[in-house]
C-alpha cells in the first residue's frame, strides 16, 4: 500500500432492521422461529484511498454512512464484503465517552484507555500531566467520570488519543461537543500531526473546518460514495447539491442534515390556546416542537417571519440572543419564542424555522411554509406601509386667522 495510510476496497456493510419489535416470542415461534427483518445498506461498494500525511474529510447528511465507514476503518465493524487496510498506530475518537468506565475516575480511565490504545504505564506516567492539562480537567481528575459533562468526556478522550502519538487519527463528529477554545486546540493538534507526516480522517459538519483544514474529502450519500476530491471542491459540490430543499407539498419545504427535525410549529395566545389570526397589538408565542433523533450540542434555534413576498419582517436566533442550551438530548421537545406584539400590516405571513448545532453551516432542520397565518386589524383597512402602529386622527383646528407651526412652507 505504497503511500497510502488507508485503503478501502469495495466495502459494503448492511445492518438488519427488525420489524415488529414488540412481536411476542410466541408469534415469532409460530412463524418458524424467524423474526422478520430487512437488510439495510449502510455502505454500498465504497472504495477510497487516504494518502499518508493527508488530512481527509468525510461529508454527508445524517445517516449517509460516515460513522459506519470510520468504524470499518477502525476495525470496530467488519464489512460484509470488501476489505479495509491501514498502516501504523491508530487512535480513534468515535463516540462521546466510548471506552470510558463511568465508575472509574478520570485518572483511572486515562490508564485504562491508554492501555487499550497500546501505551505502556510508564509512557502514561510521563505524559499524564500533559494529558490532564490538555483536557482541562485538573480539578476533576480524581472524580468518577460519570459526573463529567459531555464536553469533559470528549476533551479527556481526545487528550489520551492524541498523546498516543498515532500515525493515523480517526475523528468522528465528537469535536462539535467541545467549546470553541478546545476545538481550536484540537485543530492545532491536527496541524501538528500533519506537520509530522501523520494522517487524520475526520467527520465534521463545519464546512469551514473542512475547507480550511482538510486536503481532500469524500462525500457519501445513502451509503454510496458520490465523489472524492480536493476538500474545497467537494465542499462546494456538497453544499451546492445539499442545499436544495425537499418539497413536502402544500408549499412546505424542508432542508437539513436531520439530527433534529421539527414536528410542529404553532402560534399561541397568552393563555396557551392556538391561533391562526394574529392581533398585531397582542402578545404571541411561537412554539417549535421537535424530535431529536440524536443529541446535539448547543442547539441554535431561529425563526424568521416572512410576508407573502418572502421579505423577513422579524428574525430571532438563539445565537444573537445568546440563548444556546448546553445540549439537546435525544427525544421530543419544544421551545417557545415569545413576541410581545407583532405590529405588521394586515396580510398573510409564514414562519421559517431553523435549528442547527452552534456555528454549523448546514441546519439540522429548516422548514419553510409549514405555519401560515394572517394578521388582521379588526376591521381597519390598511393604507399600506410596513408597520401597523396603533394610531388615529384627532384635534382638528380650522378657520383661524393665524398660522401655527414652525415649518415655513409658504412665502410670507
Ligand atoms: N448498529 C446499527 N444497526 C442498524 N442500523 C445502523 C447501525 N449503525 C448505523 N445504522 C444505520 O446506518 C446508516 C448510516 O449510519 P451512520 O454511519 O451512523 O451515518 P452517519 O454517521 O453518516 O450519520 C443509518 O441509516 C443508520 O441508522
Ligand atoms: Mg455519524
Amino acid at each position: 500500500m505504497s503511500g497510502n495510510a488507508v485503503e478501502v476496497r469495495n466495502v459494503s456493510k448492511t445492518f438488519r432492521v427488525y420489524h415488529d419489535r414488540n412481536q411476542s416470542i410466541k408469534a415469532t415461534v409460530l412463524k418458524g422461529g424467524r423474526a422478520k427483518y430487512e437488510e439495510f445498506w449502510a455502505l454500498r461498494d465504497v472504495s477510497l484511498d487516504v494518502q499518508q500525511g493527508e488530512t481527509f474529510g468525510l461529508l454527508g447528511l445524517n445517516g449517509s454512512g460516515k460513522s459506519t465507514l470510520l468504524k470499518c476503518i477502525a476495525g470496530i465493524l467488519q464489512p460484509n464484503t470488501g476489505t479495509v487496510a491501514s498502516r501504523g498506530r491508530m487512535a480513534a475518537m468515535l463516540e462521546v465517552g466510548s471506552g470510558f468506565h463511568p465508575e472509574l475516575t478520570g485518572r483511572e480511565n486515562i490508564y485504562l484507555n491508554a492501555a487499550i490504545l497500546g501505551m505502556s504505564d510508564s509512557e502514561v506516567d510521563r505524559k499524564l500531566d500533559s494529558m490532564i492539562e490538555f483536557a482541562g480537567v485538573e480539578r476533576f481528575i480524581d472524580h468518577p467520570v460519570k459526573n463529567y459533562s459531555s464536553g469533559m468526556y470528549v476533551r479527556l478522550g481526545f487528550a489520551v488519543a492524541i498523546h498516543t502519538e498515532p500515525d493515523l487519527m480517526l475523528v468522528d463528529e465528537v469535536l462539535a461537543v467541545g467549546d470553541k477554545d478546545f476545538q481550536a486546540k484540537c485543530l492545532q493538534k491536527f496541524d501538528d500531526l500533519k506537520a509530522e507526516g501523520k494522517t487524520v480522517v475526520v467527520v465534521s459538519h463545519s464546512m469551514g473546518t473542512m475547507r480550511t483544514f482538510c486536503d481532500r474529502a469524500a462525500w457519501l450519500e445513502n451509503g454510496e460514495l458520490q465523489a472524492v476530491g480536493t476538500a474545497s471542491d467537494i465542499v462546494d459540490r456538497y453544499t451546492g447539491e445539499a442545499e436544495r430543499p425537499v418539497d413536502l407539498g402544500d408549499g412546505i419545504k424542508r432542508f437539513g442534515s436531520g439530527e433534529v427535525q421539527f414536528t410542529d410549529i404553532e402560534l399561541l395566545r397568552e393563555d396557551g390556546t392556538p391561533l391562526d389570526a394574529v392581533d398585531p397589538t397582542r402578545p404571541v408565542t411561537v412554539r417549535l416542537s421537535f424530535l431529536a433523533h440524536e443529541p446535539i450540542e448547543r442547539p441554535d434555534f431561529a425563526i424568521s417571519i416572512r410576508d407573502a413576498q418572502q421579505t423577513a419582517v422579524f428574525n430571532i436566533t438563539g445565537h444573537d440572543r445568546e440563548w444556546l442550551p448546553e445540549r439537546l438530548p435525544a427525544g421530543h421537545g419544544s421551545v417557545d419564542i415569545r413576541i410581545a406584539s407583532l405590529p405588521v400590516r394586515a396580510g398573510g405571513y409564514h414562519v421559517v424555522a431553523d435549528v442547527r448545532a452552534e456555528g454549523a453551516e448546514i441546519p439540522a432542520d429548516k422548514v419553510w411554509g409549514a405555519k401560515r397565518f394572517g394578521v388582521n386589524h379588526g376591521g381597519h383597512s390598511t393604507s399600506g406601509g410596513t408597520l401597523y402602529l396603533p394610531s388615529g386622527f384627532e384635534s382638528l383646528r380650522s378657520g383661524d386667522d393665524t398660522a401655527t407651526g414652525t415649518l415655513r412652507l409658504m412665502p410670507s
